[in-house]
Formats: structure tokens, C-alpha cells, sequence
């Protein structure tokens, strides 16, 4: 089923109000349970939400405030939940081995001691991360700092988050999950709805876009060749702002763009366009319909963040990402993931140099890495430069069919045990994931 585009305006996920506040943290509650949403207007479609919200309810937590989120699980199966790009100890990270059972909660304690960033929550239950999220568990998760706020990005109304998937809607608007069926997810979704339009004002907005589809890949431009200017990826401000044409993300990956509406007449209408898109719902994300001028006084400054100017490594390490056909899994160095097995252990603060390989000899099918509990810097991908989005912290980086990413990695905050993994996460859930442990 198809709705006509651009004819619905563009949802924005509501934001979480705590339930109490102290001298210095926030406390938030939230149930993971079934609920009904209007993916397609007029259609009620079976979701499984964070707190009944398709996609979740959005935290907006602040730099050196703790959260500490209550998850109750209200459905007949574990749950797991994981805060993509935060650094938490390794209890609070979702791991598979730390779930909550049906009917039970657990608090995850969150420090956001961190870089200001776009972080996103989802389920990493074991073996069911795929499904789950499919189904509807993720929501965004914000870092602000009052420091950025002095550099004058646009902000407020004009801080707007773009959450992208695909999705397998039947005749009757429900969802079909089946492991792998990416030729079938042809429905886009933004916030939660296919193809809205949005009215923006004639001036700079800073869009958050993320993508959290399973497998999805997105390249987004905008249809009248007009500039993006790529200021944040997933782990917070770039060093120096990136204006480009074209932004590519890989399932998982953020970018925060501000594009300057104000460059354009009235009237005009901008399309969001997916250039990895086959056809013309998976092309058209969304539409700008830009409206008159407003005052504007945000500012993009040639300086924003900085990089996480990692010493030169000690270590090198490959990792391999290959298919087994024997076994039918998706495999990490030749195995596929046993949560009760450490796969590297490494030391706290020191910096190592991952050459990360797509091996294309069984499968020949673009991956990605991310990592938990860290940020990475991307040094070269098959001795190129990365992209300009790719110039600032980075928890998940995209690995090509063929290709190698090499990427500069320490993990200097809590030691335990942490999940890489591909995050295409019908791989991950089929044995594309291993575990660090982080010795001192
Ligand atoms: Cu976005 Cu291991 O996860
Ligand atoms: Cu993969």
C-alpha cells in the first residue's frame, strides 16, 4: 500500500519529560510494549514501541547531567536496551547477557559526559536486536551543551530531527518481519511516516538526519543541487564545518546538517533525495516547502568541535567481516558472535589501528562497524580520504563489498566487556557481532 507523497506534514517524535529531577540527574520512565501507530493515514499499524511511541519518545539530555532511564518490559519476550554512541559502563550498555525479562524494569544509568551529539536508543536483545527494532524499538536520544549553544547554531524550532528507515508493509498495513527481506522493504519512513512534507521558514535549520533502518543505505541530497553543510556526525561536532552536495549514511550513522532555506524563493519545494533509491518511494524522502523569510540570527563559525587527536597507535588488528555458506551466518573473524566469549581484549588507553575488511568471496554485500563504548576516528577507507562527514567522532563507520576501513581506536573510560558488531542488524542478529573486553 501506498499513501500519495508529501501530503501528510512531518511528525516530530514527542520529548520525554522526566518524572523527577535532582541537584544532578534526571530520572525518565518508560515501557516497551505493543501499541498501534499511523504509518499510512487512516491505517493503524501493530508497532512495538518504547512507551507506545513509533518511532520512541526523544530525551534530550544535557552534557554533565546523568539520566538514569527506568525500561519496564511489558511484552512475553526479554528486552535489551542500548543507547547507540553513549558511553555507559558496560552493565548499562544493553549488552545481550543484561536483559529484562518480561514484566521485570532496569535502570540504565547514562553520564553524558561526553561531546554534545545525536544519539539514538534501540533493543539489542539477544539473536532479536533485528526484529525488534524493526518492529519499532528506537528512539532518539539528544546531547545538548550549553557551550555549544554560544556558537550560534540554529536551534530550538530550527533543530530538527530526520529519523530515515524502510519498512514491509502488507495490503493491511502491518508489518512483515522476515530476516534478510531488504528488497522488500521499500516503504520509507520518516519520524514514523512515508514521504511527509515539511514547512520550513526561509532561513538555516540544523536537521538531524539519522538512519535507522536494519540494511538500508541511504545518499541524501537535495533535489535543487543545494548545498548541505555537514556540521556534527555521530559522535558530535566536526572539527570545522563540511558544505557538500550529498551525504551518505549507512544503517546506524548520524549527521547533523544545517541547509540555509533562506537561500531560496518562497514557494520553492526541495525534495530529500535518496540517490541509493530504486524507485520513486525510496527516492523522495521528504519535502522542504519553504516559506517567507523570518529573522535569523544562527551562524555556522569555521570552528566547531574537535577530533579526538588519538596518539599514534600501538597496535594494529584486522578484523574480517565475511558470510559462512556452511553455516549460514554472518561472521566476525571468521566466527559468528557467542556472547560468552571474549573475542579481543584490550587495553584501557591505548590506541590500536583496526583494519576493518568487507571480505566479498562468499557474499559480495556492503557492511558496516560500529563500536560500543567509544568514538573512533576514520583514517583512510582503501587508502582514500574519509567522506567529509566522516572527519569527526564516529561510532559507525561504513565497510563497503571489498573494501577496508582502517579506523584509530581507544577505549579509555570503563573496563568490561563491549559489543562491535555490523550494524546492518540482520547481520548482527545472524552472528556479525564479537565482544572486547577492555583489561586495564
Ligand atoms: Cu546501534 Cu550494538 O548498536
Ligand atoms: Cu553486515
Amino acid at each position: 500500500p501506498a499513501a500519495p507523497a508529501f501530503t501528510r506534514p512531518l511528525a516530530l517524535p514527542r520529548v520525554l519529560r522526566p518524572v523527577r529531577r535532582t541537584m544532578t540527574t534526571d530520572y525518565y520512565e518508560m515501557a516497551v510494549r505493543e501499541a498501534e501507530t499511523e504509518i499510512l493515514p487512516g491505517v493503524k499499524t501493530r508497532v512495538v514501541a518504547y512507551d507506545g511511541s513509533f518511532p520512541g519518545p526523544t530525551i534530550r539530555a544535557l552534557k554533565g547531567r546523568r539520566v538514569v532511564v527506568r525500561q519496564s518490559n511489558d511484552l512475553d519476550m526479554d528486552v535489551s536496551t542500548h543507547l547507540h554512541g553513549g558511553h555507559v559502563s558496560p552493565g548499562d550498555d544493553g549488552h545481550p547477557a543484561f536483559p529484562v525479562a518480561p514484566g521485570d524494569a532496569r535502570d540504565y544509568t547514562y553520564p553524558n559526559a561526553q561531546p554534545a551529539a545525536t544519539l539514538w536508543y534501540h533493543d539489542h536483545v539477544h539473536h532479536m536486536e533485528a526484529e525488534m527494532v524493526f518492529r519499532g524499538l528506537s528512539g532518539l536520544y539528544v546531547i545538548d551543551d550549553p557551550m555549544e549553544w554560544a556558537l550560534g547554531l540554529p536551534n530550538g524550532a530550527y533543530d530538527v530531527p530526520i529519523v530515515m528507515r524502510d519498512i514491509h508493509l502488507d495490503d493491511a498495513g502491518q508489518i512483515v518481519w522476515e530476516m534478510g527481506d531488504f528488497q522488500n522493504r521499500n516503504t520509507i519512513l520518516v519520524n514514523g511516516r512515508t514521504q511527509p512534507y515539511f514547512e520550513v521558514a526561509a532561513r538555516k535549520y540544523r536537521l538531524r538526519l539519522v538512519n535507522g533502518s536494519n540494511m538500508r543505505f541511504f545518499n541524501l541530497s537535495l533535489s535543487n543541487g543545494g548545498d548541505l553543510t555537514v556540521i556534527g556526525g555521530d559522535g558530535g561536532l566536526l572539527p570545522a564545518p563540511q558544505t557538500v552536495k550529498s551525504v551518505q549514511l549507512s544503517a546506524g550513522e548520524r549527521a547533523d546538517v544545517v541547509v540555509d532555506f533562506g537561500a531560496y524563493e518562497p514557494g520553492t519545494r526541495i525534495v530529500l533525495t535518496n540517490a541509493f533509491g530504486t524507485d520513486a518511494a525510496t527516492r523522495e524522502i521528504m519535502r522542504f516547502d519553504v516559506g517567507s523569510p523570518v529573522r535569523d540570527r544562527s551562524r555556522v563559525p569555521d570552528r566547531l568541535g574537535r577530533t579526538l587527536a588519538l596518539p599514534d597507535a600501538d597496535v594494529t588488528r584486522d578484523v574480517v567481516m565475511d558470510f559462512n555458506p556452511a553455516t549460514n551466518e554472518w561472521t566476525m573473524d571468521g566466527r559468528a558472535f557467542d556472547m560468552n566469549r571474549v573475542d579481543i581484549k584490550i587495553k584501557r588507553g591505548q590506541t590500536e589501528i583496526w583494519r576493518v575488511k568487507s571480505d566479498s568471496t562468499h557474499l559480495p554485500v556492503p557492511h558496516n562497524i560500529h563500536l560500543h563504548g567509544t568514538h573512533f576516528e576514520v583514517l583512510d577507507r582503501d587508502g582514500r580520504p574519509p567522506a567529509p562527514h566522516e572527519t569527526g567522532p564516529k561510532d559507525t563507520v561504513a565497510v563497503m563489498a571489498g573494501s577496508t576501513v582502517r579506523i584509530k581506536v581507544r577505549y579509555d573510560r570503563y573496563l568490561g566487556r563491549y559489543l562491535y558488531h555490523c550494524h546492518l542488524l540482520d547481520h548482527s542478529a545472524m552472528g556479525m557481532m564479537a565482544q572486547a573486553e577492555i583489561v586495564a
